[in-house]
């Protein structure tokens, strides 16, 4: 663990090779990535048939064109995420059984509980390896990054599957009165394995993270809700108090501030600055915010990943995604630094720094 009171002697469950940071501790990295959509494409006009919106309005307030939603009941997201985690095993070079914790993020598991994470480990065929969810919406996988970093650094756990997925198709109000979240959001997963790093300048170099509660009714699904004296019932569904609701505009303010503050933040924190970055992958909620969000970091637009156009916001699974896309078109060979950036509902936000 680090801490004020420096390293602590651990008894490590496993021989400790790689490379010791001055701390005591380990650089983690990520070995391999991977993620799953499903493949029923639903366009804009296809909501456009269903609610009252456009393609136009959709494309020029959001950048969406399409996202992908699970093909049928049944499809958790414990089964996007599985392909995923098989995918990004399998670019590291390694099988289910290397994996020794899993970190799931996801603001809409299978069940209301038990999470997700038991879910897919039992679906990995790995008995008795810990698996912990993390809800915290679109930071999701910066939030569980940062526990699977703090494992393998502290060398609690040498290989964690992080994960983000989501199956949002089956939670949203297809009429006018949810169009607004409805259009935004689509189903996905991503996965990264994370390991020692086999040097201290590659690896996670940093992540920071935020939150602030003054914000949790502003993008928040109320019930079932424990805070009341009845979860759930019929005049709550009838008002679709279950579904997501958001105040749009005021997130959106949120998110272009604090998005580029906190990425400086985390740049700052490991000597960098924009100039240094050569890939930034940001959450995808909104063309517009990325945009804007690397306008004031005065980041060239191709340096930054988009893939909103083809999915929508697919909340904690935006982030490895885009990793699992970046990888495999090329734009993260070794010695890349790529700057990682997410804000959401709570509100939750963060950054990261990863040096291929
Ligand atoms: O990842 C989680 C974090 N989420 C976000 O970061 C989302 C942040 N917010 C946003 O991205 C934007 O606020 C939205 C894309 C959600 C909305 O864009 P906007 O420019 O803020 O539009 P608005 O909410 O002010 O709505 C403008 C108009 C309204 O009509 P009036 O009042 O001007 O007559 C809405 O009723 O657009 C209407 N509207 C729609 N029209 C067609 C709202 N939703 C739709 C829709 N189709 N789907």
């Amino acid at each position: 663990m680090r801490g004020a009171s420096g390293p602590r002697e651990v008894d490590l469950p496993f021989d400790r090779p790689g490379h010791a940071l001055t701390d005591g501790s380990m650089r983690s990295t990520i070995l391999g990535s991977g993620h799953y959509v499903p493949t029923r494409v639903v366009t804009n006009d296809d909501l456009a048939k269903v609610m009252n919106t456009s393609d136009e309005w959709i494309q020029q307030r959001s950048g969406i064109k399409e996202r992908r939603y699970v093909e049928g009941g049944g499809i958790g997201s414990s089964d996007l995420a599985l392909p995923a985690a098989r995918m990004a095993l399998e670019q590291a070079g390694k099988t289910p059984a290397d994996v020794d914790a899993i970190v799931f993020a996801t603001i809409s598991p299978d069940y209301n509980f038990p999470g997700s994470g038991v879910l897919l480990q039992h679906k990995l065929g790995l008995p008795g390896i810990p698996a912990l969810d993390v809800r915290n919406q679109c930071s999701g996988f910066l939030y569980a990054l940062s526990v699977g970093d703090a494992w393998v650094r502290a060398g609690v756990y040498r290989h964690v599957l992080v994960v983000g997925a989501e199956v949002h198709s089956t939670g949203l109000e297809f009429n006018d009165r949810g169009r607004d979240v409805t259009v935004l959001f689509g189903d996905g997963a991503g996965a990264v394995l994370l390991g020692p790093s086999p040097s201290d300048d590659r690896g996670i170099l940093d992540i920071v993270l935020h939150s602030d509660g003054v914000g949790a009714k502003d993008l928040w699904s109320e019930v079932p809700a424990s805070a009341l004296e009845v979860r759930l019932n019929r005049e709550m569904i009838d008002e679709g108090r279950h579904f997501a609701r958001m105040n749009g505009k005021q997130v959106f303010r949120w998110a272009t501030d604090k998005m580029p503050a906190v990425a400086l933040e985390s740049l700052a924190r490991v000597g960098m600055t924009v100039e240094d970055v050569d890939l930034f992958i940001p959450h995808q909620a909104n063309m517009r915010i990325n945009q804007l969000v690397a306008m004031k970091l005065n980041l060239p637009q191709e340096k930054v990943v988009h893939n909103i156009d083809r999915y929508g916001n697919t909340t904690a699974a935006t982030i490895p995604i885009g990793i699992s896309e970046s990888w495999r078109a090329g734009r993260m060979e070794p010695g890349t630094r790529v700057l990682f950036a997410s804000f959401g509902a709570g509100y939750t936000w963060g950054a990261a720094v990863l040096r291929v």
